[in-house]
């Protein structure tokens, strides 16, 4: 499915042939099907010996050990670490490594490299990102940013999340109708950079901790169109990219010349070694900025627990704070347009009933758009407001495409309530990453149904 391929600079790390290692060592980690302890190399506990190796030496720095880690791998050992999927090396105590986990708006599930199913069952979901964009508040973005880091650890030491996130999405929201402009900070150009610089400085940063270490590691997507000439450090294609470059949009005759082409910008495979698209020293300099991306998160500094943010645990997911700074990202982000006569705040003491009406006034799903975590715990839109004022609640429409509706209950009910409250609009059966709107207006008969409430409100 996935290519992985990363570059930084144009520094090419000498390619040394292959090293012969005549004593093999296997790092076998008990098999626990309740996984609960992260993977990471260089485990010198389980494996003395790993200390010897200078990749596994923390007083090296960083480039160091990574030559020293590629000049001991076999060609396919280096291939094999390129993909989503990467097969460790277990002879030098290198496990498996799913590089693909997403945080977008909290901490999700999407990707394969992290999961619910363990310690942690659920997280603290923040506003889709195009609503706390619209707070136009930076420390707002990174505080939420740090709070997500935070949760990713934690999952990364139950074993339930890998270090690397395929998140933010920078892509300008250039067309209203994309199905996934609810991912971006929006349209213009200048909030989306100060959107993702807030971001990823809450992701990666180690809070005044070793400025060469990175807390989580963000991955800004996705560059097509997009000028990366200048582009440090790591690179990925996107899931099955490669594949659409050559199957799909038919832009080379062969799949290794695609991989080829995307890794000279970056990916990999034996085949295009072989077939002398590219050459070793490619496939060394791909390889090693993964590397240096994973020791800078100290996933070859042993044991995680003895580290920073070692001792994270569950207690620091969904905890007071995080809920509060969510629900303060959603107060900062909602826009609005109009208050007339003073209409809001509603005073418990003038309404005495409150319609609610709408196919999304009582959702769940909904509210948390794509790329998603499990939240901890939902509010929907009625239940908020029926902690100010007692209400009623009609649907309207049978769902959101609202193909049919229920239109005299709906104005019945709002004929007889001293205010209304329509919670309208789309979700994911409308709009989503591979379903793009073909208009921008409110689905089916919602309009209709608007107008009718509206006129006997
Ligand atoms: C931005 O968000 C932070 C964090 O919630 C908050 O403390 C600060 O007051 C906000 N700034 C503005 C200008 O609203
Ligand atoms: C959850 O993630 C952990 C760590 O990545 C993994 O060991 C486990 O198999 C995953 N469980 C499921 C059900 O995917
Ligand atoms: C490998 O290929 C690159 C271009 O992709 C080239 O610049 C480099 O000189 C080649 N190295 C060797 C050792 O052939
Ligand atoms: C609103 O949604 C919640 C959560 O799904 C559900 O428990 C509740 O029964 C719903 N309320 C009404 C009035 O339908």
């Amino acid at each position: 499915m996935s290519y992985l391929r990363q570059i930084r600079g144009n520094r090419a790390l000498s390619s040394v042939p292959k090293l012969l290692l005549s004593i093999l060592f296997f790092i076998s980690k008990p098999s626990n099907a309740q996984s609960s302890s992260p993977d990471f190399a260089c485990d010198v506990t389980r494996n003395p010996s790993l200390a010897g190796y200078g990749f596994c030496n923390t007083g090296l720095n960083v480039e160091a050990r990574v030559t020293d880690l590629v000049r001991r791998l076999t060609l396919e050992e280096k291939i094999g670490f390129l993909v989503r999927k990467a097969t460790g090396v277990s002879r030098l105590g290198i496990p498996d490594y799913n590089w693909w986990s997403e945080a977008l708006h909290g901490v999700s599930d999407v990707g394969g490299g992290s999961n619910f199913t363990g310690p942690v069952p659920s997280d603290t979901s923040f506003p889709q990102v195009i609503l706390t964009a619209a707070s136009f508040n930076v420390s707002l973005f990174q505080a939420i940013g740090k709070v997500v880091s935070t949760e990713a650890r934690v999952m990364y030491n139950v074993g339930a999340a890998g270090l690397t996130f395929w998140s933010p999405n920078v892509n300008i929201f250039r067309d209203p109708k994309w199905g996934r402009g609810q991912e971006t900070p929006g349209e213009d150009p200048t909030l989306t950079s100060k959107y993702a610089v807030a971001y990823v400085k809450g992701l990666q940063g180690t809070d005044g901790g070793d400025p060469n270490h990175l807390k989580v590691a963000a991955c800004c997507k996705h560059y097509t169109a997009y000028d990366v000439d200048n582009l440090e450090r790591y690179i990925v294609s996107d899931c099955d990219s490669v594949e659409v470059m050559y199957a799909s949009q038919h832009y080379t005759k062969t799949p290794e010349e695609a991989v080829a082409k995307s890794m000279l910008a970056g990916q990999h495979a034996l085949g295009a070694v072989k077939a002398g698209f590219v050459n070793e020293t490619d496939v060394d300099t791909a390889i090693s900025n993964n590397f240096a991306t994973l020791m800078r998160l100290g996933f070859f500094n042993g044991d995680p627990k003895r580290q920073p943010y070692g001792n994270l645990g569950p207690q620091n997911v969904f905890t007071v704070e995080n809920k509060e700074l969510a629900r303060e990202a959603a107060r900062q982000g909602i826009v609005l347009l109009k208050n007339s006569y003073g209409s809001l705040p509603f005073s418990p003491s003038a309404i005495k009933t409150l319609a609610v009406i709408g196919p999304n006034a009582n959702v769940t799903d909904t509210m948390i758009g794509n790329y998603h975590g499990v939240p901890g715990k939902y509010t929907t839109p009625l239940q908020g407001l029926v902690e100010t004022v007692s209400a009623t609640y009609q649907m309207g429409c049978l769902n959101v495409a609202c193909t049919k509706s229920d239109i005299d209950s709906a104005t019945s009910l709002a004929a007889s309530a001293d205010a209304v409250v329509l919670v309208m609009g789309t979700d994911l059966s409308i709009e989503r990453e591979d379903q793009d709107r073909v208009d921008l207006f409110l689905p089916g008969k919602q309009q209709q149904l608007v107008t009718e409430v509206a006129k006997v409100s």
